[in-house]
């Protein structure tokens, strides 16, 4: 069976599937602050759909699903989805990044469906800050989601903080902090803009450096390592002797797009080759037919642009494609 690799010779074990477009937050880097109109139910994929297409990407060498929102949680029997698919012959591992707000009630039977590991969005400790950033969160909810995942044994558990000037890089000493002694991993991640011609992307992204700085402040000698395992683009380190780590995903100031190994799915059946172009390939149409899936997943990997050009964005300048129009929460990151 022909491998997914793509003109570039990336090869592509790694699928983040996005399952619904609605979520019970709006976080401000990802969603305006009216909201989104969300997809009718009938527009949506369907878990019997979702198999069907993972069924042909397993012989051509997936190997990692990521399910992703939205706000994979709010969708109605989600470890139903994880059961069909652990059930699938080829697939190792199967992860899902949530804001964790619906995590207490559902980590052990998403554990007992098969899930393996969890990321969280976490971008403040404080409680009204946290209800700013995510336009009415309660942050309680989400360490008590924490806590139910490393109960389940949903490990390693990843943190992912969305930097932001002005709003939360106050808080990375803190992030880092509880990295000392409990075996949680902290992501840094800088502002993407996505689906947004906003100037509050501008206004806030900060690069990662950063995260060095505070290191050097605080007087941590700081050692780099692999794990935790993962399959997305973070460069860890840990505090020497700190029982967690803290990682890097620095899509702005310097892109990782060299070892891209990611297709995404988005909940209306779309491919997407990259997060940040428009490019995309509807493969619900063609759901009931095995080779035409395999095919439009060929075709989507014929046209994926070596890299994106956000720093380009970020300067204001002209770009070669164009970007895409989906929000965030329409991709799943
Ligand atoms: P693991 O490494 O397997 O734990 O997962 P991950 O880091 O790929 O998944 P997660 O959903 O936690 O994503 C963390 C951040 O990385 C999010 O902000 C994603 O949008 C971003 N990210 C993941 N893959 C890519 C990518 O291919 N390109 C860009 N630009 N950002 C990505
Ligand atoms: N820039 C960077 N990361 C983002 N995420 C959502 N929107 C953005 C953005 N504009 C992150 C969330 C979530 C992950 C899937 O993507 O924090 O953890
Ligand atoms: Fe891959 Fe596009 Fe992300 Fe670059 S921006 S790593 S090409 S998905």
């Amino acid at each position: 069976m022909e491998l997914l690799q793509d003109s570039f010779g990336r090869i592509h074990d790694y699928i983040r599937i996005s399952v619904t477009d609605r979520c019970n937050l709006r976080c401000i880097y990802c969603m305006p602050a009216e909201g989104m109109e969300f997809e009718p139910h009938d527009k949506i994929m369907s878990y019997e759909e979702i198999t069907a297409v993972l069924r042909e990407l397993a012989p051509m060498g997936i190997r990692k699903v990521r399910l992703t929102g939205g706000e994979p949680l709010v969708r109605k029997d989600i470890e139903k989805l994880v059961g069909m698919i652990s059930a699938i012959e080829g697939i190792e591992d199967i992860s899902l990044t949530t804001n964790a707000l619906l995590l207490a009630k559902k980590a052990q039977r998403l554990k007992d469906a098969g899930l393996n590991r969890i990321n969280i969005s976490l971008d403040s400790l404080h409680a009204d800050r946290f209800a700013m950033i995510t336009r009415g969160g309660d942050v309680q909810q989400v360490l008590q989601g924490i806590e139910a995942a490393r109960k389940a044994g949903l490990g390693p558990i990843k943190l992912n903080v969305v930097l932001m000037k002005g709003i939360n890089d106050d808080e990375i000493r803190d992030f880092i902090a509880l990295t000392l002694d409990q075996p949680l991993h902290v992501r840094f991640i800088e502002y993407m803009p996505i689906g947004s011609a906003s100037d509050a992307w501008r206004q806030s992204y900060l690069p990662l450096d950063t995260v060095l700085d505070v290191c050097r402040t605080e007087g941590w000698d700081v050692e780099e390592t692999s794990g935790p395992s993962g399959n997305g683009p973070s460069q860890n380190s840990r505090v020497v002797g700190a029982a967690g780590t803290f990682g890097l995903i620095h899509p702005v100031s310097e892109h990782f797009c060299d070892n891209c190994n990611r297709l995404r799915l988005t909940a209306d059946g779309h491919i997407k080759s990259c997060l940040y172009w428009s490019d995309e390939y509807n493969v619900r149409r063609v759901v009931h037919d095995p080779a035409a899936i395999r095919a439009l997943f060929l075709q989507a990997l014929g046209t994926k642009p070596q890299n994106h050009e956000m720093a380009l964005a970020l300067e204001k300048k002209t770009q070669s494609h164009t970007p895409t129009v989906r929000r965030m929460s329409q991709i799943g990151g």
